[in-house]
């Protein structure tokens, strides 16, 4: 019946610890991943720039300046003057609600140091930023991917740039694809877009601010997956759930998982 049906709804929904469970620790430190799985998120999400030795570190912002005590563009740094700074401090000062001493002095992790720590059969959500800014960022993540063997199945690349995810499909095929989306105002979707962006990839991580629960089921019933962005509050993780998401980015993974669990 419909509640059974609600049941096995909540049970697949993708729970991603959106940099980490960053909304309790410093974003994209190898603290805020672990804290993600401990707090049940399924997938593990890394934000990649690169650094001017080629470099992929996990960090949101092109800048280092708001993430760490340094400043400058990643591109223009060294990974060891990238490794020289501090990546925890900055979150104690703005969240002092979550401020825990052992975040100072925390380093920004390469993806191989991610890679490393968390195995290659851990579940990896990972964005190319600025993929114009970075040629060859996509061959040198599917040249770290080989070389940690990690498990393709459980792997998602996502991108704002279809550009970006179209080389990856064109290097690798079998690596699954997620194309970001970013709404203004009332999100809407035509099938000429479902149909072009189903060529490479298997889903779509639309903002959730501007979503309805016809854009959810079109897409959906299109056969996209759909994994919206940055969903910190229960009210609205279970009314995206009601609506058919199939999974989405939180900074809070313990909330969506109270959310699952209907507590
Ligand atoms: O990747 C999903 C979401 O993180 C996209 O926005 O700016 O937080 O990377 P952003
Ligand atoms: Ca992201």
């Amino acid at each position: 019946g419909g509640a059974a049906m609600a049941k096995e709804k909540h049970k697949d929904i993708l729970n991603v610890s959106h940099r980490g469970a960053s909304g309790h620790a410093p974003e994209h430190t190898l603290v805020s991943y672990d804290m993600g799985e401990k707090m049940h998120g399924d997938y593990i999400e890394v934000d990649l720039q690169m650094t001017k030795d080629g470099q992929l570190i996990a960090m949101h912002d092109e800048k280092v300046d708001r993430t760490t005590d340094g400043t400058g563009y990643v591109k223009d740094m060294a990974l060891s003057e990238v490794k020289a700074l501090d990546a925890g401090s900055w979150f104690n000062e703005a969240y002092p609600a979550y401020a825990n001493e052992k975040y100072e002095g925390l380093q920004v992790p390469t993806l191989e140091e991610v890679f490393q720590k968390f195995g290659k059969n851990n579940s990896y959500y990972i964005e190319t930023k600025s993929p114009n800014i970075y040629p060859g960022m996509e061959k040198e993540l599917l040249r770290l991917v080989n070389k940690y063997d990690i498990n393709k199945d459980k792997l998602l690349v996502q991108s704002f740039s279809a550009e970006s995810l179209k080389i990856m499909h064109e290097l690798d095929p079998s690596i699954k694809l997620v194309q970001l989306l970013s709404y203004r105002s009332n999100a809407t979707i035509t099938n000429e877009e479902i149909a072009e962006i189903k060529e490479y990839a298997m889903g779509v991580g639309p903002n959730h601010t501007y979503l309805n629960e016809e854009y959810i089921q079109k897409v959906v019933n299109n056969g996209l997956e759909i994994h919206p962005y940055t969903v910190n509050d229960k009210e609205r993780m279970q009314q995206l759930i009601d609506w058919g998401v199939t999974g989405m980015f939180t900074n809070f993974p313990d909330l969506l998982h109270e959310v699952k669990k209907g507590k």
